[in-house]
Order: structure tokens, then sequence, then C-alpha cells
């Protein structure tokens, strides 16, 4: 048998339940209506500026603060010695220090977090920011630009190092291929498609609509 509310009181308490349910499921619960420009922190590395170029499609979209990850002691201008550099540091779990320093990392709701794919992980500069940083309580939103192998682990490892944020749903694409001296591709009409992309997926997350 279907329980009746007791009271006025209770009948009233359902209503407003109701309504916010009806509104939930109208807007789709956008993710956008508590994001605002100020609040967004968006954070990268890059090497040759493929992700620093989805960093700026976003900040266009989103708007927010733009930061990219620098380092005390940078990797080699070469290529190979910075993979062998880098494969050391993940069989150590050396984290490299960060000559950035970000200011109140607490005032900001949502961290864009945008890395290169590097030996099929998150790059160790990347980890080096999410130890010093404490993300706890913030909506965390990955991207990511590979040569075409894809994220690997990266997206998994935003998730172990960020157990109390709210992780959702990574972006990836693809972007140079600094082996074969490919540098920064996504320019000119790449550039387009990628914002075509960069719009698809921040709607299907529901950070814009
Ligand atoms: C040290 C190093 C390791 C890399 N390892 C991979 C890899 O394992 N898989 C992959 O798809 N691309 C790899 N790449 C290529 C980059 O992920 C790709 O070029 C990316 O678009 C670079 O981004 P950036 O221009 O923002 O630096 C590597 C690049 C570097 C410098």
């Amino acid at each position: 048998m279907l329980k009746h509310p007791k009271s006025n009181k209770e009948m009233k308490n359902a209503i407003v339940l109701l309504i916010i349910i009806g509104t939930c499921l109208t807007s789709g619960c956008s993710n956008a209506q508590s994001m605002s420009s100020d609040k967004i922190l968006i954070v990268y590395l890059s090497r040759t500026n493929n992700t620093k170029a989805i960093a700026e499609i976003i900040q266009r979209n989103v708007g927010g603060t733009l930061v990219a990850l620098e380092l005390e002691k940078p990797y080699p201008e070469n290529y190979q010695q910075t993979v062998q550099q880098v494969v050391k540091e993940n069989e150590t779990g050396y984290l490299p220090p960060l000559k950035t320093k970000i200011d109140s990392i607490e005032k900001y709701d949502v961290v864009f977090l945008g890395f290169p794919t590097w030996d099929m992980k998150m790059p160790p500069p990347v980890k080096s920011f999410l130890h010093q940083y404490n993300l706890s309580g913030k909506t965390v939103i990955p991207f990511n630009t590979n040569a075409g192998y894809g994220v690997g682990s990266g997206f998994e490892t935003v998730k172990e190092l960020c157990p109390k944020s709210k992780i959702l749903e990574g972006f990836e694409i693809r972007g140079g291929v600094e082996r074969d001296g490919q540098y920064l591709v996504i320019k000119g009409e790449k550039a387009k498609e990628a914002e075509t992309k960069v719009k698809k997926w921040l709607s299907k997350i529901k950070v814009i609509d």
C-alpha cells in the first residue's frame, strides 16, 4: 500500500523534492551551473605546445586561469635523452621539483589537468603537481595529447592520485610525434578540428551547454 504524507509539512517537503528532481532532469544536472570562470584552473604540461593548444581552446570556451607547469631543472632538448630520463624517473618514482607555484589553490573548484603521454604514462612533473597540491573536494577534468598511442595509464593515475576529487571523463587527441621531428600539429585547420572535438566533449560532460 502507498504511504501518504502524514502532515502538510511532509507534503510540502515532498513537493519541493519533486521540483528539485524535475529541474535536475530537465537541465541534465549541468556541471556548468556551478562553474564560475574565476573558480576554474587550467593547468598543463607541454613541451612542443600541442597540449598547450588544447588548454587554450578549453580556456576560450570556459574561461579560467591558465597555468603552464615548468620545472626547476628543465628536461634536455634532445628527445632520446628526455625519454631515457623519464624512464628512469618512472622506475624510481622521482618527482621533479616544479618552478611553477600556484597561488591559493583553494580558491579553485574545478581543475582541468592537461598533459602529453610520456612512456605511455602520466609525465613525472604532473605527478609532482598532484603530490604538491591538494585537490580534495574539487572537480578534476583531465585532457591529453599523444603521438597516436593513446593516453596509456595517464587518466588512471589521475584517479589514483586524486582519490577525494570528482573526476570527470577525460579528453584525448593525437598531437605531434617528436620522435619523428613532428612538433606542434594542433594549429591551423587541425586546431579548428580540435576545437570542434573539445566543444563536443565539454558539452558531453555538461561543462558547456
Ligand atoms: C619523453 C616523451 C615520451 C613520449 N612517449 C609517448 C608515448 O609513450 N606514447 C605516445 O603516444 N606519445 C608519446 N610521446 C609523444 C607526445 O605524447 C606527443 O608528441 C604530444 O602531443 C606532445 O605534447 P606537447 O606538444 O604538449 O608536448 C612522448 C613524448 C615525449 C617527449
